[in-house]
């Protein structure tokens, strides 16, 4: 069976970009965290802090936002139209390339 790593970019605050090979199932936001990036992840994934607020420049066609990831942007700073909750975006391979 071959498995297919999605490479996914991140964009640091400070502009520094690193291009990470990420597991198959784990999060945007474990995946960051796991790599020594700057994301909190407070709550561990629940949905629950929007510390894992991250903004999706690529045009991948991502599962719409849940009830759950919309409630905590509702209450968050900075969000943007493409912000997303990095702890309820799962990696698979078709999201290579995502950014
Ligand atoms: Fe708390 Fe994502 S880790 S909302």
């Amino acid at each position: 069976m071959e498995w297919n790593l999605p490479k996914i970019t991140f964009v640091q605050e400070n502009g520094n970009e690193k291009v990470i090979d990420a597991e198959n199932g784990l999060s945007l936001m474990e995946v960051a965290r796991d790599n020594d990036l700057e994301i909190e992840g407070t709550c561990g994934g629940m949905a629950l802090c929007a510390s894992c607020q991250c903004y999706i420049t690529s045009d991948h066609d991502l599962p719409d936002r849940s009830a759950d990831e919309e409630a905590m942007l509702a209450e968050a700073f900075n969000v943007k139209k493409n912000s997303r909750l990095g702890c309820q975006i799962y990696l698979t391979p078709e999201l290579d390339e995502l950014s």
